[in-house]
């Protein structure tokens, strides 16, 4: 197949993905075992590692989707167990021609079950520092917080010692904010964003996933973001698309993801070609790979190649944009360019 083997050889740059995200059906079925963490008994999608597969082919909203995630990464428990949830993840992007991936992850969903902010960065440093010798991937943290736990409680966690520690080790080269968007607008996270950014940390939110383009347009404004997560309703505010264009601000797009939680109907309506038009810069994404289909980054490429035949060159143009737009060192840049 040619086209799958032109996507597969471009040098691909991920900027969302949820290492929880990473997390399928099979693999959480053994880690509840071994750690023995029982799985809800109220809901038939539990009784094994098929019905929740089928389960998750019917995600109805957001919502219904991080019901099922933060259920699934409580299974999560030792630094193994996150280090193979990483590596599974580096394996996919090695196979998919990924060479930098910027990936996410969420402290506060941990944290609560009383697994250490140590415990979480160690698996997940042990299978970077493999993935870089093994693979060639470079790759960086970002360290996502909720937005439907209180502000108060995001600052706090922004604020443990173990949490500064691996921002000053660099060890986490910025923040993001997910969960449940509608309702839970920019403002609340101003001060969040303000530490973050008196701190040096790069600065990311999802917005216009679900929410109002309003969303977006206040994540620049009060959050200072230099990246949008998704942002595929700003083609409702063509004001705003002529804005980010001549920012640079990069939107970190997820086809299937938006299709899969009905925030669109096919990957067909990705405002893609409104992008390209309006020449704001964009890269493509799996966002959550094993509840979306076990589709990763390179089904994505081609989901958007089957919907918009983009030229060689344009492809060429989305991952030279993408390479920019990343949070690693300019000569990494001049690497992978
Ligand atoms: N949106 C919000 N929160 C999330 C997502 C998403 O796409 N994936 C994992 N957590
Ligand atoms: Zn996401």
């Amino acid at each position: 197949d040619v086209t799958r083997d032109f996507l597969k050889a471009l040098p691909k740059c991920e900027h969302h993905m949820h290492l929880e995200g990473a997390l399928t059906p099979a693999v959480l079925f053994k880690l509840a075992a071994k750690n023995n963490i029982s799985l809800p008994s109220d809901d038939s999608a539990f009784t094994s590692a098929e019905t929740l597969l089928q389960r998750y082919e019917r995600f109805s909203s957001l919502d219904d989707f991080l019901h099922y995630y933060y259920i699934g990464m409580s299974v999560l428990i030792t630094a193994s167990d996150f280090e193979a949830l990483a590596w599974d993840y580096f394996e996919h992007a090695a196979a998919d021609g990924v060479v930098h991936a910027e990936v996410f992850f969420d402290p506060q969903a941990h944290l609560s079950r009383n697994v250490s902010y140590e415990t979480i960065l160690q698996g997940f440093n042990a299978a970077r520092v493999r993935a870089q010798r093994e693979f060639d991937i470079s790759s960086e943290l970002i360290c996502c917080f909720m937005r439907h736990l209180p502000a108060p409680d995001c600052e706090a966690t922004f604020k443990l010692e173990d949490v500064q520690a691996s921002y000053k080790r660099g060890d986490v080269v910025g923040i993001g904010l997910d969960s449940s968007e509608n309702n839970f607008p920019p403002e609340l996270f101003k001060s969040l964003y303000a530490g973050a950014k008196s701190l040096g940390l790069r600065r990311t939110a999802h917005a216009g996933e679900e929410g109002p383009s309003k969303y977006i347009e206040d994540s620049l404004d009060l959050l200072d973001v230099e990246r949008i997560d998704h942002g595929i309703r700003i083609a409702e505010d063509p004001k705003l698309m002529e804005r980010v264009a001549k920012q640079g601000t990069l939107l970190s797009v997820c086809p299937i993801s938006n299709v899969l939680l009905q925030c669109l109907t096919s990957v067909a309506e990705v405002p893609i070609r409104k992008f390209i038009d309006a020449g704001i810069r964009f890269s493509i994404n799996s966002d959550d790979p094993a509840y979306f289909g076990n589709n990763y980054i390179l089904d994505n490429y081609i989901a958007v190649q089957n919907a918009f035949s983009l030229s060689h060159s344009e492809w060429r143009t989305v991952c030279e944009n993408s390479i920019r737009g990343s949070w690693c060192s300019e000569t990494r840049k001049e690497e992978m360019l």
